[in-house]
């Protein structure tokens, strides 16, 4: 039997110019280099500049994404970017990308969930290319985490950083086999039981302030394991793939001694797992497709690779998509 799923076809990224080291950090905040290494293994983030907003950063990724996929902006019926940082309250982020790119039918929205966002994001374009809605997606995570950051927070300010990916989505009819090709399966979970364990504290209807980033590590760290573990599990037993079969883990980008974890629990290859936490820090949802952008350009991912992406973040989100390249 034949079904509609969604093929990514391209991938793009783009980073801010300006390079913040741990070194720098060290200058004006009481913490040391060889603390960030250790705790986080994070060297260094980008971080924007004034002209550099989420739309700017997202739009750029999204350029080089429909490059690489061969697909002109006019084909694109649907932008979703994901992002906590948008340029405005309103309109989405997503409606001013799909006007820099020149974008003009079909729909544009954000999507938010902090540092599950593309994950959520790619969940929702899936969904919506397997119903026929739409036939061509753009799928941004796009961050300014720096806007945010309380820059005298020593525990926090020093493991964000700025950027944005993208992949293009498109829907094509795929046999029901082990080898198809596209989206194979999403998951997205949220508990609001957690959502002052990490959380801005400002907001248009709260304070009327834009805010800072709190976040109590330690228990976000204690959660993050075991919610990100339990959710891969759930979708090996759903698509019958065994861990070993997966080619290559793309996860967000937090804290390396989680990623090391998740690799223990599951008994997976680190050299399987995609790192770019010390060169880019935490980019909250732009960390996925920034990731697979690394893996694409090293040669990494291939026709027919078996990827799996997965996030936690605020709010507790958390989820994971399962696709084969
Ligand atoms: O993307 C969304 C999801 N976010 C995450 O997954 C983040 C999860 N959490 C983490 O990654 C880790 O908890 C952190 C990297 C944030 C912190 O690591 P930790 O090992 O949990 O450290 P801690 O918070 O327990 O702090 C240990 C010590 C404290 O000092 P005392 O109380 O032991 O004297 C902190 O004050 O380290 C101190 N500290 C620092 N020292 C130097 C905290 N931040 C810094 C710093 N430099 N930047």
């Amino acid at each position: 039997m034949a079904v509609i799923r969604s093929i990514i076809r391209g991938v793009g990224a783009h980073l801010p110019k300006r390079i913040v080291t741990n070194d720098d950090l060290a200058k004006s905040l009481d913490t040391s280099d060889e603390w960030i290494q250790e705790r986080s293994g994070i060297r260094q983030r980008h971080i924007a500049d004034d002209t550099e907003l989420t739309s700017v950063l997202g739009a750029a990724a999204a350029k080089q994404a429909l490059v690489r996929a061969g697909i002109d902006p006019v084909e694109i019926d649907l932008v979703i970017c994901a992002t906590a940082t948008p340029d405005r309250t309103f309109p989405a982020t997503a409606v001013r990308i799909q006007q820099m790119l020149g974008v003009t039918k079909g729909a544009a929205f954000d999507v938010q969930a902090v540092c599950s966002g593309f994950v959520f994001a790619l969940t929702v374009a899936d969904t919506f290319l397997k119903t026929g809605q739409f036939n061509r997606a753009l799928v941004i995570g796009a961050e300014t985490f720096s806007r945010i950051l309380d820059w005298g927070d020593r525990s926090t300010c020093v493991l964000f950083g700025d950027g944005a990916g993208a992949v293009v989505l498109e829907a094509q009819p795929q046999h029901t086999g082990r080898d198809d090709r596209g989206i194979l399966s999403t998951r997205i979970r949220s508990d609001g039981r957690y959502e002052d364990l990490l959380y801005v504290d400002g907001g248009p209807s709260s304070t009327k302030t834009v805010g800072h980033l709190r976040m109590n590590g330690r228990e976000v760290f204690r959660h993050a394991v075991q919610k990100i573990s339990g959710v891969i599990e759930e979708t090996l037993v759903e698509t019958g793939f065994a861990a070993d079969e997966i080619d290559l883990f793309i996860p967000h980008q937090a804290n390396k001694r989680i990623l090391d974890g998740i690799a223990k629990k599951l008994n997976v290859s680190p050299d399987k797992i995609v790192m770019t936490l010390d060169k880019h820090g935490n980019t909250s949802a732009a960390s996925i497709p920034l990731a697979l952008n690394q893996a694409f350009e090293e040669h990494r991912v291939k026709e027919g690779s078996l990827i799996l992406m997965e996030a936690m973040g605020g709010g507790f989100t958390w989820g994971a998509v399962l696709a084969r390249w």
